[in-house]
C-alpha cells in the first residue's frame, strides 16, 4: 500500500516519529519474511502458513513524508527533525506562516497536487493543527481514505482554532485512532460509526518513552545554570503561545506578573515560541523577562556575573528548545506551566504537576488520573495553585491504558488488515 504522512508544524513531529519507525519495522520483517519464504520455496517447502493480513511475500507500506512548511525555522522543525531521527522530508510544501485562511488555503492548493500526482491509497494526518485538516480535507474530495492520529479530543471551546481543525478532521476520516476512552464517547457522540473509531494509544508517549533516557544525559540544565555542585534546583518551566494568552497585552502582562512572583521562589525558564516573542516585543513587555541565548547565559555563568546580569528574580527567556533538551528539562521540573496540548500529557507520563493556563483542555484524562491542574488565566489563582505544588506531595498519577509505547505498532496492525495490501509495485515511490 502506499500512504502519505502528513507533518506541519512542531508538535506533529513528535507524533510521527513513532509511525514512521513502525513503517520501517514492519516493511524490514516483511522484507525478512519474504526472503524466508522464497528461501523455503527453493528447497522445494510449502511457503509458510499465511499470517493474519492474508499476505505472505514481503509486501510492504510504501510511505511518503510530506512537510506542509507550516512551521519552518530551524528551532522550531529542523531541530525536531534531527533530534527524532526523522528522515528529510519526501516532498516540502514550504506553505510558511499567514492568517488562517491563507494558511489553509495554501497548503490544500500545494498537497492536492501532491496527492493528484502520487495517487496513494491513504493520507495519514496527525494532531490538529491547520495542515491536518487541509490535507485530511484535500484527500477526502478526491476520494482517498483519510487516517487522522489523535481523533476525539474535545475541549468544547470553538474559539479555540484547534478544535474546529479537530472536529471537521474527525468528521472526514475513515480511520480515527484515538488515545483515550474520552475520545471515543466524543466521536460516538458525534455520530462517528463504531467500526471507525480504533482505540491504539498515545503516539507522542510513544516518543517520549523512546528518547527519555537519551534525553536525560543532555546538558541543558547545566547549561542554564540550574544546578550547583552536581545538584539540581527546583526549578519550574513555563511555555506560552495559544491566542487567547499571548494575543491582549492585558493578558499576558497579567500571566507574567504572576509568572515574575513565582520566580522570586524559584528559577522559571521560558523557552519563548516565536508568536509569542513577537507579541511581548509589540506589547513592549520585554522589561518583564530575562531574554537571553544559551551561550549568553553560559558566558554569564562562566565569568560568574550571574546574579546581576540574569537577575533571576525574573523569568528567564531563552529561544525555542529541541526535543531532547527540553523534555530533559520537563522531566526534572518542580512545575510546568503551560497552554500547550501535548505537555499536559507528557507530564502526565513524567509524573510532573501541570498548571494549564487556559479555562478547559481537551485532554481530561490527564486532570483525572495525571498530575494536571487547569487554572486558567487569572494571575491570582496561577500563583495559589503554583506556591500549594510547591509546598505540597502531588499524588502519583495512574496507569493510562495504551500509553506504553506501542501505540504506532497498533496503528500498523489496523491499517495492515484492512488493506491487506494490494499495492502495485509499479506506483512505487521514487526513492523508497
Ligand atoms: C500552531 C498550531 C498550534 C500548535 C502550535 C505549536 C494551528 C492553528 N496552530 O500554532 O495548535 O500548538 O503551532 O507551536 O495550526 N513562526 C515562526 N517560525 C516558525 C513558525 C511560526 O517564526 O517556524 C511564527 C510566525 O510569526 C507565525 C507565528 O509563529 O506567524 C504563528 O505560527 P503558526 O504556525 O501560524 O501558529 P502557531 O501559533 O505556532
Amino acid at each position: 500500500m502506499k500512504l502519505i504522512l502528513v507533518a506541519g508544524a512542531r508538535p506533529n513531529f513528535m507524533k510521527i516519529a513513532p509511525l514512521v519507525r513502525a513503517f520501517d519495522e514492519f516493511n524490514e520483517q516483511r522484507r525478512s519474511d519474504g526472503a524466508e519464504n522464497r528461501k523455503r520455496e527453493r528447497r522445494g517447502k510449502k511457503k509458510k502458513k499465511r499470517d493474519e493480513t492474508g499476505s505472505t511475500n514481503g509486501e510492504k507500506i510504501w510511505y511518503l513524508l510530506v512537510h506542509t512548511g507550516q512551521h519552518y525555522d530551524d528551532g522550531m522543525s529542523d531541530l525536531f527533525f534531527r533530534d527524532l531521527g526523522l528522515p528529510k522530508p519526501d516532498i516540502y510544501l514550504g506553505v510558511g506562516s499567514g492568517t488562517h485562511a491563507e494558511q489553509t488555503g495554501r497548503i490544500m492548493v500545494e498537497f492536492e497536487k501532491v496527492c493528484l500526482r502520487e495517487k496513494p491509497d491513504l493520507v495519514m494526518v496527525v494532531g490538529d493543527v491547520n495542515s491536518t485538516v487541509a490535507c485530511a480535507l484535500v484527500a477526502t474530495k478526491l476520494l482517498i481514505p483519510v487516517a487522522h492520529v489523535e481523533a476525539g479530543l474535545r475541549s468544547f471551546d470553538r474559539t479555540m482554532p484547534e478544535e474546529i481543525n479537530r472536529l471537521l478532521t474527525d468528521q472526514i476520516s475513515d480511520f480515527l485512532f484515538t488515545t483515550c476512552e474520552d475520545a471515543n464517547r466524543n466521536l460516538l457522540r458525534e455520530g462517528i460509526a463504531k467500526e471507525k473509531i480504533h482505540f491504539v494509544g498515545n503516539v507522542m508517549i510513544d516518543t517520549l518513552r523512546r528518547h527519555l533516557q537519551v534525553a536525560k544525559k543532555s546538558t541543558i540544565i547545566e547549561r542554564l545554570g540550574l544546578a550547583e555542585d552536581g545538584e539540581v534546583k527546583k526549578y519550574a518551566l513555563l511555555t506560552l503561545h495559544r491566542p487567547s494568552n499571548v494575543d491582549s497585552p492585558l493578558v499576558l502582562k497579567k500571566i507574567f506578573g504572576a509568572i515574575n512572583e513565582i520566580a522570586m521562589r524559584i528559577p522559571v525558564i521560558f523557552p519563548v515560541h516565536p508568536r509569542t516573542l513577537i507579541r511581548v516585543q509589540e506589547f513592549g513587555l520585554n522589561g518583564l523577562m530575562n531574554y537571553m541565548k544559551i551561550n549568553e547565559i553560559e558566558a554569564t555563568y562562566l565569568t560568574k556575573r550571574s546574579n546581576k546580569k540574569t537577575n533571576l528574580k525574573r523569568m528567564l527567556a531563552v529561544p525555542p528548545l529541541g526535543y531532547l533538551d527540553f523534555l530533559c528539562l520537563m522531566s526534572r521540573a518542580a512545575l510546568v506551566l503551560t497552554d500547550s496540548g501535548g505537555i499536559q500529557e507528557e507530564t502526565t507520563i513524567l509524573g510532573v504537576p501541570c498548571l494549564t493556563l487556559r479555562s478547559n483542555t481537551e485532554r481530561p484524562v490527564t486532570v483525572r488520573e495525571g498530575t494536571n491542574f487547569v487554572v486558567g488565566n487569572d494571575p491570582r489563582k496561577i500563583k495559589e495553585m503554583a506556591f500549594y505544588i510547591l509546598e505540597n506531595e502531588i499524588p502519583p498519577r495512574r496507569v493510562l491504558k495504551y500509553w506504553d509505547g506501542k501505540a504506532a505498532e497498533r496503528i500498523v496492525r489496523v491499517l495492515v488488515k484492512h488493506f491487506k495490501f494490494e499495492y502495485n509495485e509499479k506506483s512505487r515511490i521514487a526513492g523508497h
